[in-house]
């Protein structure tokens, strides 16, 4: 089996796929330089799979460091996850994200390149998207340029790839992920949080611990069905293993092509059904309020799967019930953990 790069493996998106590609049998090497993790996720990778990730700690924007490493350990694949992903921080220090994620990309791409021109996939959003006009979103939808600079980092990396793709540098697949949550079920390894969590799953397990008070749902009074926003959540196994199955696809195609993928499960789910569904699958109880809108969320964002489906040969397959018993499980095994405070980058 072939020996598989991941950029940013001991990330919450990272390690599950690094598991996963160990499951499916790949030798895997690891490069993170620990600017949102810990080292301790190596730890877990290994009990939960009995095998060490081969690991490197640096940053991949070192691209000679990066390339003597792809040579050395006889890398054939990379999948690219390795940058910065806080919506709001993007916003008030912009040139931090335009230099960490693109930099990285761009070291990736020339790393890769000039080893044997290796296949790439990269770790793209639905982001991409925007608010979409036709739901559920396919592949050939219009790229909306962001409101957010880590949007936009994903819109001109997946740019930068096509372009290298088109030169013959590499064959790529980007996936287009949609709202990645949950943890692995061993709860071993899951979403680290430094401080405030970002995104919403981590606000309902906190809040159902008692950590938070409440949960403020953000925005009723949208165009859905019950006023609150529509989202395509994954579970993280699943979304690991589309990883793999990408992997698998991009070994064997030639350079010069690149292809988009949505990576989502095809169903919407509102915020407020969401913590209904949290609630009836853990029997916890989540106090929330109405609140104001969040300035910069689409109204409602779910995938067309299809491409996945046919081209891949991979579909979601965990319910909402097992993604959410999988992310209670975790923020009972994360409170036990003794995270350090700090920034999450
Ligand atoms: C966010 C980012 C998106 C990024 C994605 C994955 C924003 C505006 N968008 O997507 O660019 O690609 O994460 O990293 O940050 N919600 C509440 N209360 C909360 C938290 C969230 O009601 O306390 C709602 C939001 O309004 C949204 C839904 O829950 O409707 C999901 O929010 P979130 O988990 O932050 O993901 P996205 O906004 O979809």
């Amino acid at each position: 089996m072939a020996k598989i790069l991941v950029t940013g493996g001991l990330g919450y998106i990272g390690s599950h796929t690094v598991v996963a590609l160990q499951e499916a049998g790949y030798e895997v090497v690891v490069v993170d330089n620990l600017s949102n993790t810990l080292a301790e996720v190596e730890d877990s990778i290994e009990k939960i799979s009995g095998t060490r990730p081969i690991v490197h700690h640096f940053d991949v924007a070192e691209q000679g460091k990066l390339q003597n490493l792809i040579q050395d350990e006889g890398v054939e694949g990379i999948i690219h996850f390795a940058a910065f992903l806080q919506v709001n921080e993007s916003v008030e220090n912009p040139l931090k994200y335009y230099e960490n994620n693109i930099g990285t990309l761009v070291s990736v791409g020339k790393a890769a390149r000039d080893s044997g021109n290796l296949p790439i996939v990269f770790s793209s959003s639905c982001t991409v998207y925007g608010n979409p006009e036709t739901l559920p979103v396919d592949e050939n939808a219009p790229i909306v340029n962001s409101e957010s600079p880590y949007g936009q980092t994903k819109i001109v990396g997946e740019q930068i790839l096509k372009h290298a793709a088109d030169a013959g540098d590499f064959p790529v697949i980007s996936l287009r992920y949609f709202n990645p949550i949950g943890a692995h079920p061993s709860g071993e390894i899951g979403e680290l949080q430094f401080g405030e969590p970002h995104h919403l799953v981590p606000y309902i397990t906190e809040t159902a611990s008692g950590k938070r008070s409440e949960l403020k749902i953000f925005g009723s009074d949208y165009p859905t069905s019950d006023g609150t926003c529509v989202r395509d959540y994954i579970h993280v196994m699943d979304l690991a293993e589309a990883h793999v199955a990408a992997m698998k696809k991009a070994l064997s195609l030639k350079r010069g092509n690149f292809e988009a993928v949505n990576i989502g499960t095809g169903k919407g789910t509102s915020v407020l059904e969401m913590v209904k569904s949290f609630e009836n699958a853990t029997g916890l109880e989540v106090p929330y309020v109405l609140a104001d809108r969040r300035a910069g969320d689409a109204i409602a964002v779910y995938a067309s799967a299809g491409k996945a489906k046919d081209w891949l040969k991979w579909e979601a397959s965990r319910s909402l019930d097992e993604t959410f018993r999988d992310a209670w499980n975790w923020e009972k095994n994360l409170a036990k953990k003794n995270i350090p405070e700090r920034e999450n980058v």
